[in-house]
């Protein structure tokens, strides 16, 4: 765990122009660059990549999604060595959105973070229960957040060597928490902060108690500018994947003033 916090912006497929990508990004580099304790990376749709690449200086660019081959007859996808050639460090890998509405499988998943390492970028792996339904149907307790967290997880890293796990991020992504679920609840920190410690311990066991404790695990899902400091306040919560309030560059800018304060 780092002293800095990681925050990462998953624009998703917004805004809808070049110009407005450009002014969200110029207004909010410029008021990050002043804030020391944060490490931000920027995910915005690849079209816009070109754009804000000669942009980049203290921050950093991340892809949202990628395909696992480096070229070839696969229309409409994108290389990890496209990414890397736009200065592009990070990519998410297994977003909710990728695993639910696109139909990507944790063999996908797991074939994307194979080819992240290959090519050389840090792959930030998004896991997450879609419901946050702890009872079966004849009423009995089940702990379907664990199941799912640690089945996603273990997928995700299938043979990927200890030596290579160290680098990785992990996003804990409650799916009923995503602010356009229609939910409008928000997972407490405590809670995040739990599935934090399992995620931690799948990794210890996959590798050690150094690198477990050492991994980024963030937490995505509803976070604003009212409620990141009770996620970033938790020591074994190391940062942030914020969706919608990124793109809204003022309450982006009071978010991440919060978590570099
Ligand atoms: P949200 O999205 O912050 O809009 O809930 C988070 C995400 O889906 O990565």
């Amino acid at each position: 765990m780092s002293d800095k916090k990681l925050v990462i912006a998953n624009w998703k497929m917004n805004p809808v122009t070049a110009k407005e990508a450009e002014e969200i990004f110029d207004f909010v580099a410029r008021k990050a660059s002043r804030l020391k304790k944060v490490n931000l990376i920027f995910c915005p749709p690849s079209i816009y990549l070109p754009l804000l690449s000669d942009k980049i200086r203290n921050m950093n660019l991340g892809a949202q999604n990628m395909y696992w081959e480096a070229k070839g007859a696969y229309t409409g996808e994108v290389s990890p060595l496209m990414f890397k050639d736009f200065g592009v460090s990070h990519v998410i890998i297994g977003h909710s959105e990728r695993r639910y509405k696109m139909g990507e499988t944790d063999e996908m998943v797991n074939k994307k973070v194979k080819a992240a390492f290959k090519y050389g970028l840090v792959p930030v792996i998004a896991v997450g229960e879609r419901e946050r339904t702890n009872f079966d149907s004849s009423g009995k307790y089940i702990n379907v957040v664990d199941d799912i967290v640690v089945n996603q997880l273990k997928a995700a890293l299938k043979d990927i060597p200890s030596s290579k796990i160290k680098s990785v991020v992990i996003a804990y992504e409650p799916v009923w928490a995503i602010s356009t679920s229609g939910t409008g609840l928000v997972d407490t920190p405590e809670d995040a902060l739990s599935v934090s410690l399992l995620i931690r311990k799948v990794i210890a066991k996959m590798t050690s108690i150094k690198v477990a404790h050492a991994i980024p695990v963030l937490y995505g899902g509803s976070v604003d500018s009212k409620n990141v400091g009770g996620f970033v306040k938790q020591e074994g919560i190391d940062g942030v994947l914020v969706g919608g309030a990124s793109i809204n560059k003022g309450e982006f800018v009071k978010l991440l003033e919060v978590v570099g304060s």
